[in-house]
């Protein structure tokens, strides 16, 4: 028998209400598929500060490294906003697990469901054939650099080194080989110079791709761009903190910014899976959180750290079977609590 083993993460917010929908899934999974489901719940973020830890606390980290499978809900929340730097849920735990397990690539997907293209502010013809992936650069960055106060006020460094560029756009190039052949490298080259560093080395990553055609865009402009001309991009390639703001921006094409999952990875199998949504303080403990996001997180650690892709694809099927259905939270029209969609996604799994 094979097992599902990972570490899980519920974390702050809605954190645990969506991990909750997922953990339902993966036992109907197990179940269905005959595998065994292993994991462990550790404490991260907020939920660890208010335990009195620290917010990664040892055992979470020496477990998250151990299985290296991870399953996070979110974490952060109005009540540690006052807590500075490392002791803040964001920078004291989800910036270090990223950072000292290396994972370097954060891959985000934006292709609207059918179902979801009505639901979604745009017009219909702007969202049709969408379908992109955002490869963010996820360890580096002004989020790692020296950040502080002086007599002069405040600072966050931003560094690249040629290294750090380099890993990252192979991914992208190696991903838009097993697509539609085309990476839009995104920067702001015509005023940082880590973004000059960026463009540089994306040009010469490429040349060792000559089927894939390679578009640069300064990241103002992206914005409204992927407003206007979103089936245009196959493999969208950034730095941390445009990747991290134009993903949010790619929730709207999606319908709710909880339909979004994410894998971390760097190496072979180790992964971190999550949700591109936060802990949504505002919707937090009343069962109007979407758990689809971190269902379909689930699914991804199923196909890229445990090589289930006929799992993963029931998971998929099965999101797509409730969309279509309407069997879904407020945020998407529907009347649903978190626990139900998670519960009508496993039943149908189980089928
Ligand atoms: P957010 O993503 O938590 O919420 C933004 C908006 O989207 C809110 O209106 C929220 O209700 C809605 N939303 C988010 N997820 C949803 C879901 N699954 N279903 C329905 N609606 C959903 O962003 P924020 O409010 O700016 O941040 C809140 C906290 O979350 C902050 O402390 C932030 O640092 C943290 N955060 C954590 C992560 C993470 O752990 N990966 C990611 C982003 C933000
Ligand atoms: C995300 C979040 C995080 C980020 C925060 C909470 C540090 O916004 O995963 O998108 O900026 O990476
Ligand atoms: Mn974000």
């Amino acid at each position: 028998m094979t097992t599902i083993t990972f570490t899980y993460l519920p974390g702050d917010g809605i954190g645990p209400e969506v991990g909750q929908a997922a953990i339902a899934v993966l036992n109907a999974v197990a179940n269905k598929f005959g595998h065994g489901l292993d994991f462990e719940e550790h404490l991260i973020g907020g939920a660890a500060i208010d335990a009195g830890l620290k917010p990664l606390p040892d055992a979470t980290y020496a477990h998250c490294k151990a299985t290296g499978a991870i399953l996070l809900g979110a974490v952060g929340g109005p009540k540690w906003d006052h807590l500075k730097g490392a002791d803040r849920p964001e920078l004291g735990s989800l910036l270090p697990l990223r950072k000292n397990l290396n994972l370097y690539a954060n891959i985000r997907p934006c292709k609207p469901y059918a179902a979801l293209i009505d639901h979604a502010p745009l017009k219909r013809e702007r969202l049709e054939g969408v379908d992109f992936v955002v490869m963010r650069e996820l360890t580096g960055g002004i989020y790692f650099g020296d950040k502080g106060r002086d007599n002069l006020g405040a600072y966050d460094e931003c560094r690249y080194s040629e290294a750090e560029v380099e890993r990252i756009a192979i991914k992208a190039f190696d991903l838009a080989m097993t697509r539609r052949k085309k990476v839009t490298s995104v920067d702001k080259s015509n005023v940082l110079e880590t973004s000059r560093l960026w463009r540089e080395t994306v040009i010469k990553v490429a040349a060792r791709y000559p089927e894939v055609e390679l578009e640069h865009l300064l990241v103002d402009a992206m914005t409204m761009h992927m407003l206007t001309r979103a089936q245009d991009f196959d493999v969208i390639l950034t730095e941390n903190m445009f990747g991290d703001i134009l993903t949010d921006e790619a929730s709207v094409l999606c319908g709710s910014m909880g339909v979004i999952p994410s894998a971390s990875i760097s190496y072979g199998t180790l992964g971190m899976y999550e949700p591109i949504h936060g802990s949504a303080p505002d919707i937090a403990g009343q069962g109007k959180a979407n758990p689809l996001a971190m269902i379909l997180s689930a699914a991804w650690m199923l196909r890229l750290s445990m090589g289930m892709d006929t799992e993963a694809a029931a998971i998929e099927a099965a999101v797509e079977a409730a969309l279509d259905g309407g069997h879904t939270t407020g945020d998407l029209g529907g009347s649903l609590s978190t626990s139900e969609v998670g519960d009508w996604i496993a039943s149908h799994v189980a089928h």
